[in-house]
């Protein structure tokens, strides 16, 4: 393979780091042009730093709580960002809106996946199981995910990627989050961070 640079990548996760996992397996197979650089949780106890370990990924936690606010947060974040030189950041279930003076500095440099077909059930409050509530409450049949590009409104940058996924009529918010994430959300984010990281190679 040609041995080329390839783009210095930052996951940035809350929880369980099932997204996480999914770029960890797809490394020299659907990502090809990218290396995980660094895992990066606001939570310390985030289960997504026990997948980080033990992938031999460097991991940090950076809280807002532990610094006294989302500020302080931002500032040692993009220090740190800097110090790794990092190319593209990646949110994988993460939980902290960033703000517009930080999104406006990553500008088509930061993905984010998000477990519903944006523009349905996106937005404030919309997040982890509360979406797939909200979609087996309105009764729709097909729901999905979407990986976008993050700035100043939550959910709100352009789409990069969906995939839709079937409501099954006994489904609970678990069994519909569940196959959301198998069927949609962890196969878009690893070939999301393909795409981008080949435009940033490309120089775009
Ligand atoms: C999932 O609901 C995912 O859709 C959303 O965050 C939640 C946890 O994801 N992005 P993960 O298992 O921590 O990647």
């Amino acid at each position: 393979m040609l041995n080329r640079q390839r783009v210095r990548v930052a996951v940035l996760v809350s929880g369980g780091g099932t997204n996480l996992q999914a770029i960890l397996d797809a490394r020299d197979k659907v990502i090809r042009s990218a290396e995980i650089a660094l895992v990066i949780s606001n939570k310390p106890n985030a289960y997504a730093l026990e997948r980080a370990k033990a992938a031999g990924i460097p991991a940090a936690v950076i809280s807002p709580k532990a610094l006294g606010g989302k500020e302080a947060f931002e500032r040692e974040l993009q220090k740190t960002l800097e110090r790794e030189k990092i190319d593209l950041i990646v949110l994988a279930g993460f939980l902290v809106i960033l703000s517009p003076d930080f999104t406006s500095r990553w500008d088509h440099r930061i993905l984010n996946i998000h477990p519903a077909l944006i523009p349905s059930f996106c937005g404030k409050d919309y997040y982890g199981l509360h979406v797939h509530e909200a979609v087996l409450a309105r009764g729709v049949k097909v729901t999905g995910a979407t990986v976008h590009f993050v700035n100043e409104i939550p959910d709100g940058g352009e789409i990069l990627l969906q995939k839709a996924v079937e409501v099954q009529p006994e489904d609970t918010p678990e069994t519909l989050q569940r196959r959301v994430m198998e069927q949609a959300e962890w196969i878009l984010l690893p070939k999301a961070v393909e795409l981008v990281s080949e435009k940033i190679l490309a120089g775009e």
